[in-house]
């Protein structure tokens, strides 16, 4: 997200221009507010990030029309979601944040410094179920149709942000310790094959009417989701 022509926010070598005409315009500088990417699981990555963030904080803040009061870092700390991936090394960007606030408070003495992290603060709360509706077998090939699928959590179908499709880990929920086991794709109701839950995942046996559960699901589930793509019901959201 960040880098190179974008979207989002002010380019920062326009920042100095934009806090003189904030200046003349009167308007109350608070401070800056850098957002780098999201779902980062390298914690090396991380700590290089927060270092540069704040080198470009420092930098910009020599424009600044009065002291920096708040500085906001952004988020970006990823969970894991695929086979392979490895929880992050929170302990390490601890580290490196603290080896860092010396010289930030110094050039900073009254900032406040916020972290607005998304994913990692939800995502492992929260589980996305639905219902087996259907067993298909095409070519060869055996479908859990259920009902749900990409209108309820399009990050799951793999279309909000992956490159290269990945399953996340998804278990038929009433059958978790089920020793009978197949490879089975998960899929939902609607005319698309974008709606994949899960491609020849290896699962526990499922009939008509088991519950499909795919974990990871508290961040950017429903609500980053076109619920209304071919008018099936929302599904609840139960807070426990
Ligand atoms: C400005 C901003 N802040 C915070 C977040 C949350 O990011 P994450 O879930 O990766 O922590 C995002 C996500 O895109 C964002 O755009």
């Amino acid at each position: 997200m960040g880098g190179g022509p974008k979207p989002f926010g002010v380019d920062a070598e326009r920042v100095p221009d934009m806090l003189i005409r904030l200046s003349l315009l009167g308007l109350n500088f608070v401070g800056f507010h850098i957002f780098s990417g999201s779902q980062n699981l390298n914690a090396t990555a991380i700590q290089e990030m927060h270092t540069k963030t704040f080198q470009l904080g420092i930098r910009l803040a020599e424009h600044a029309p009065s002291p920096v009061r708040l500085f906001n870092i952004g988020g970006g700390f990823g969970v894991p979601y695929f086979p392979g991936d490895q929880t992050l090394n929170i302990a390490a960007i601890g580290e490196n944040l603290q080896h860092l606030m010396p010289e930030v408070k110094r050039q900073f003495p009254d900032v406040r410094i916020a972290i607005e992290l998304g994913r990692y603060m939800v995502a492992e709360a929260g589980v996305y179920v639905c219902r087996v509706l259907e067993r298909k077998v095409s070519r060869g090939q055996t479908f859990l149709v259920t009902d749900g699928g990409l209108h309820h959590h399009l990050a799951a179908s793999g279309n909000f942000g992956q490159v290269i499709r990945k399953n996340y880990p998804v278990i038929i929920g009433n059958k978790v310790r089920g020793a009978d086991r197949e490879i089975v794709s998960v899929v939902g109701p609607l005319c698309t094959p974008l709606d994949l839950l899960a491609d020849q995942m290896q699962m526990a046996k499922a009939s008509v009417d088991d519950l499909v559960v795919i974990l990871q699901s508290g961040a950017y589930g429903l609500t980053a989701s076109p619920t209304a793509f071919l008018s099936h019901p929302i599904p609840i959201e139960v807070l426990v």
